[in-house]
Parts: structure tokens; C-alpha cells; sequence
């Protein structure tokens, strides 16, 4: 993104220790809607077009370096910071990192939820010439920056709680942590920084005193929307924003026409498209890339990660759905597909239209034709399923022989009974029966009956022991 033909530059402070965590996991990689908080933050950066993303790194750098990516496979550049002296002495160690050229966008790793259009009006109002601070209003402004004004409304100071006089705590104007600024102008402000204050921090809040000092105008972008700015410093505020962000999403959802059972019980850890009429009850978890069809319906108590849900399908209560992020491991379920209660699609199970999959069903890297029906107790893998076949209770496909995975080939309209075992690599044969109880080791013909078990005996004479006296 450009301002007046400027780059956007990010900065993301990230070095924090988050001790009232109590973590061994460095605060920023704890996870708001399945993502690390720092990852939110990386992924809105990124949908500025910046031209650089640097993340100040310290406590746990390694581990934090590692725990995120960037989303567009561009690259993330890691600045250390150590010790920390605080957040001027943050930016300071990016200096390098960031072009005299550009606009810096200063984030917090630990405030996940800030928006993209919000950052790009803070932006468009530094407007490559002036000092942009985010601010907001807080009932209970405690522990924050207060943004002090002029008689005549310009921003002159921000003072930290720390070094506030009364009066200035009794400002409920804050400074977010989130600001625009050339770097032209920055760079030389970190450079004058001292840390002659209540903390013995080296202050980026600092900054807009000079500013005030050389004339740079200092423009308050305010906003009203709480979450945005929202910081996580210990496992309540984690939960809190968490909800808070749930029932975002869950309003919008519903605004759209989706009919939750109860949006308080609800999560979605993704990306969750629906079409119309779809019917979500309680405590239903969607992770990744998740597609609701029209009209589908999804019982109590399902997670379902990865996976394209066709239109009319219902999901009874308990399924579990674990598609991959790959094409290929994406599951699939047809339109008007029946599935569950208490069933599992893997990685990879594809299931056509009409296809009934009932109560512990285990499918993995299988495809099953329209009309497929497994109804009980059975595992299907690395398999492919014909239209209208019956797949009987207790029945498995042996498909893995300690070494490699076969390929078990069930072709139209077989009938499996109960309780067979098929050892791949083999094919039944189109039409074809197998008898209950059989173990499958060879092809079978199309249309026949092929049973392979031991023939049935019956002793009339025989004697049942009896106890010794
Ligand atoms: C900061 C602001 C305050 C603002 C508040 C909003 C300063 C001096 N104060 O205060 O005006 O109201 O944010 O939440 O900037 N960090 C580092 N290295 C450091 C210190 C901090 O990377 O040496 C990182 C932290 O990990 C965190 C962020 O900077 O992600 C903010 O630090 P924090 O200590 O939370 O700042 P506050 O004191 O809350
Ligand atoms: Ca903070």
C-alpha cells in the first residue's frame, strides 16, 4: 500500500516477556481463534500490501521466530531486542530494518484483532507527513497512555499512567500502542530518547513530544471499537477477547442468515462460508477452511476442520471432520449426504451425493461413489468406493501392510457383509457379494458371491468336559 507514493512499513514489537501469562509458551504465540496473536497481527500487515514486515523479537526470540509465517509466503524479517528497555527501545532496534523512505505502522504483538480498514485510515490521516496516533476513550483508563491536548484540541503528549499527574489521569483519551509515522521523521526521534521516567523505560510515547517541538503536526485517529485495541496480558483477557470475537463472528453469521442455536457456544478457529439455511446447534467448532452448502444441518457437538459440506447434508451430533489444508486432504461430502452421529472423516475422505455414513465410521483417503453406505462400526481407507455399494458393520479394509499403504477398489453396487476383512491391494468386482465374517485376499468376480471363511461344522456326539469330583 502507498501514501502519496510512500511504502508501508511494519513494525511489530513482540519482545515482551507476558509474565502474567504464566507460560512457558511466549505470550504472542498463545492463540485467539486458532492463530497465535502474533500471527493476526502478521496477517493484517500483510493485508496492507507492506513492503516490510519487521517483528522485534526477545523473550523466547527462537521459539517466536519459528511460531510464525508470513501469509502471503513473503517475507517476515526478525529484528532482536535484548535486553528490553521498553517499547522505544523496541523500534530502535528496527531502525535498520526500515527504509528512510517510508511510512512506519507501529503494532503490538499481543493486540490481535486490530482491522485492516482501521489501520489504513490511521494511514491515510499520518498522511506521509504527519505523526498518527490510534487512540479511544476508556471508561477506566488505568494503566494506559493518556493522550493530553491543548486548550484547543491538539494532541501535545502522551503521558504513561506511571508519570501521570491526577489530573491526567482523569484524561480517558488513550493511546492505543498502534501509530503511523514517517520514518524520516522517527528515526531521529528514537535517536533522542532518554529513560528519565517513573519506569526507567525508554518511552516510544515519546516521540510526539518532539514532534510537538519541531512543529510535525500530531493527528488522533479516535476509534469507539474496544477490540481493536484490545491487549492480552493473562489467560482471563485471552478468554475474554476470544469470546468477545466469537460472538462477532457469530452476529455476522446470523446477520447473514445462518441460524446458530446458541451463538455463546459456537467457535469458529478459520474461515467459515455458509450458504443459505444452513442450521448450526451447539458447541460446534470449525477450523481451517470450512463450506456449508445450502440448507446443511449440523448436529451438537461436531468439529469439523478443512472440508467442502454439499447442499441438504446433515452432520449428526459427535462427527468428527479432520480435513488437511491440501486439495487432496480436504474431505468432501456430497449433496444430501448423511453423517454420524459419532462418525470420522480423515484427511482425504470424499464423499459423493447421497452417501449415508452412520455411528464409528472411520474414512480415510476414500472416495465414495453417490449412494455409498457404510451405516456401522466400519473403516474404510486408502480406497475407492463404487456408487450404491452396501459396506457392512465391522468390516475394514486392511490397508496397510507394515510398510506400505494399498489401494483396496470396491467397484458399483458390491455388497460387503458384516465383519470382512479385505486385504489390499485387491478389487471386488462390480455387483459382487462377499459373505459376513470373510477375509478378502484376492480379486473377486464381478456379480458373484465370494466367500472366504472357515465352513461351518456341527458335532452331535461331542461331550462338553466336565469337573473332576
Ligand atoms: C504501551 C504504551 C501506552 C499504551 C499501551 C497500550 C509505551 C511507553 N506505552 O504501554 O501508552 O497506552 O501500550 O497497550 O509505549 N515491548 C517490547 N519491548 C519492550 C517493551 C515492550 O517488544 O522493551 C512490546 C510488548 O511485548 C508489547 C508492546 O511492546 O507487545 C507494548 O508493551 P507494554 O509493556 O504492554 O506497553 P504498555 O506499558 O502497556
Ligand atoms: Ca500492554
Amino acid at each position: 500500500m502507498k501514501q502519496n507514493g510512500q511504502a508501508v512499513d511494519v513494525a511489530i514489537m513482540a519482545a515482551g516477556k507476558g509474565t502474567r501469562m504464566k507460560s512457558r509458551l511466549p505470550k504472542v504465540l498463545h492463540r485467539l481463534a486458532g492463530r497465535a496473536l502474533l500471527q493476526h497481527v502478521v496477517d493484517t500487515a500483510a493485508g496492507l500490501n507492506a513492503r516490510r514486515v519487521v517483528v522485534i523479537t526477545g523473550h523466547g526470540a527462537a521459539e517466536v521466530e519459528a511460531g510464525v509465517v508470513h501469509p502471503g509466503g513473503g517475507l517476515l524479517q526478525f529484528v532482536r531486542q535484548e535486553p528490553q528497555l521498553g517499547t522505544g527501545h523496541a523500534v530502535q532496534q528496527a531502525v535498520p530494518a526500515l527504509p528512510d523512505d517510508g511510512i512506519v505502522v507501529v503494532l503490538s504483538g499481543d493486540v490481535p484483532l486490530t482491522e485492516g480498514t482501521t489501520l489504513r485510515a490511521l494511514i491515510d490521516a499520518c498522511g506521509g507527513d504527519k505523526l498518527a496516533l490510534l487512540t479511544i476513550a476508556f471508561d477506566d483508563p488505568t494503566g494506559y497512555g493518556r493522550i493530553v491536548r491543548a486548550a484547543n484540541g491538539e494532541v501535545q503528549a502522551i503521558v504513561e499512567h506511571k508519570d501521570a499527574s491526577e489530573a491526567q489521569r482523569a484524561i480517558q483519551e488513550i493511546y492505543s500502542g498502534i501509530m503511523a509515522v514517517p520514518a524520516r521523521l522517527l528515526k531521529p526521534w528514537l535517536a533522542k530518547l532518554d529513560n528519565k521516567n517513573a519506569q526507567g523505560e525508554y518511552y516510544l510515547t515519546d516521540v510526539v513530544k518532539f514532534a510537538v517541538a519541531q512543529g510535525v503536526p500530531v493527528v488522533a485517529h479516535k476509534i469507539a471499537d474496544a477490540l481493536q485495541v484490545a491487549g492480552i496480558n493473562s489467560p482471563v483477557q485471552l478468554a475474554e477477547l476470544e469470546r468477545a470475537h466469537q460472538q462477532r463472528v457469530a452476529r455476522t453469521l446470523m446477520e447473514q442468515g445462518v441460524r446458530l442455536a446458541d451463538p455463546a457456544r459456537f467457535d469458529v478457529r478459520g474461515e467459515l462460508l455458509c450458504g443459505q439455511d444452513v442450521e448450526i446447534d451447539i458447541n460446534c467448532i470449525f477450523a481451517g477452511q470450512v463450506e456449508l452448502g445450502e440448507g446443511v444441518r449440523i448436529g451438537a457437538h461436531c468439529t469439523i476442520s478443512n472440508a467442502r459440506i454439499g447442499a441438504g447434508a446433515v452432520i449428526h451430533p459427535y462427527t468428527h471432520i479432520e480435513g488437511g489444508f491440501a486439495e487432496k486432504d480436504r474431505v468432501e461430502v456430497g449433496v444430501g449426504a448423511l453423517v454420524g452421529p459419532y462418525a470420522r472423516l480423515r484427511p482425504g475422505a470424499k464423499l459423493g451425493d447421497e452417501v449415508h455414513i452412520g455411528n464409528f465410521v472411520e474414512i480415510k483417503a476414500a472416495t465414495l461413489a453417490k449412494g455409498a453406505k457404510a451405516n456401522h462400526l466400519a473403516y474404510i481407507g486408502d480406497s475407492k468406493v463404487g456408487e450404491r455399494v452396501n459396506y457392512g458393520a465391522g468390516s475394514i479394509t486392511a490397508n496397510y501392510d507394515g510398510a506400505n499403504k494399498h489401494t483396496t477398489v470396491i467397484e458399483a453396487d458390491v455388497h460387503i457383509g458384516s465383519n470382512c476383512v479385505l486385504i489390499a491391494p485387491v478389487t471386488i468386482g462390480a455387483g459382487g457379494t462377499v459373505g459376513g465374517g470373510s477375509t478378502i485376499t484376492k480379486d473377486t468376480p464381478p456379480g458373484a458371491l465370494t466367500v472366504a471363511r472357515a465352513k461351518q461344522v456341527s458335532l452331535s456326539n461331542w461331550k462338553r468336559p466336565e469337573k473332576k469330583k
